[in-house]
């Protein structure tokens, strides 16, 4: 089957890639362009490691064919710090000790991002709702759900100030 060129801005730098009908852009980011921050977990959508967000949306990129994100905006964890300067999100699941192996963190992570943005100060219960097709095996989510509440207060915290 012929491959298809397909430009997209990932982390707000363009890249150009060749690729399948059958190539997913779980696959794309980590395969053809090194950015294996987005896990390769089920593969089926059911667990919430390769999320993603296409456009501002949270995606589950092992569902999304690589073509149809030709022309748009893609974000990965890889593009969340600043140099040295974590992302407060990343900052937040550090402090709360909110990852231990690691595989579901990446994930994790653009999911409460997404939410954030669109919901900067949400409740518990809307955390939990957010962070519900995410599937973490080692942490019991209650740290989870404690670094996306801290992380709100962060992202908040800088806004207050310039109230102020
Ligand atoms: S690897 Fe995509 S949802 Fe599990
Ligand atoms: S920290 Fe291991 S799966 Fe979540």
């Amino acid at each position: 089957m012929r491959s298809t060129a397909i430009a997209i801005d990932v982390n707000g730098q363009e890249q150009e890639a060749l690729v399948r009908p059958a190539t997913t852009l779980l696959a794309l980011l980590r395969d053809q362009l090194g950015l294996t921050a987005a896990k390769r977990g089920c593969e089926q959508g059911g667990c919430g490691a390769c999320c993603v967000l296409l456009d501002g949306k949270p995606v589950m990129s092992c569902l999304v064919p690589a073509m149809a994100v030709d022309g748009r905006s893609v974000r990965t964890l890889e593009g969340l710090a600043h140099g040295e300067e974590l992302h407060p999100v990343q900052e937040a699941f550090l402090e709360e000790w909110a990852t231990q192996c690691g595989f579901c963190t990446s994930g994790m992570i653009m999911t409460a991002l997404a939410l954030l943005e669109e919901r900067p100060d949400p409740s518990r219960d809307e955390v939990v709702r957010a962070l519900s097709g995410n599937v973490c095996r080692c942490t019991g989510y209650e740290a989870i759900i404690d670094a996306v509440m801290a992380a709100a207060g962060r992202m908040q915290a800088p806004m207050r100030q310039a109230a102020e």
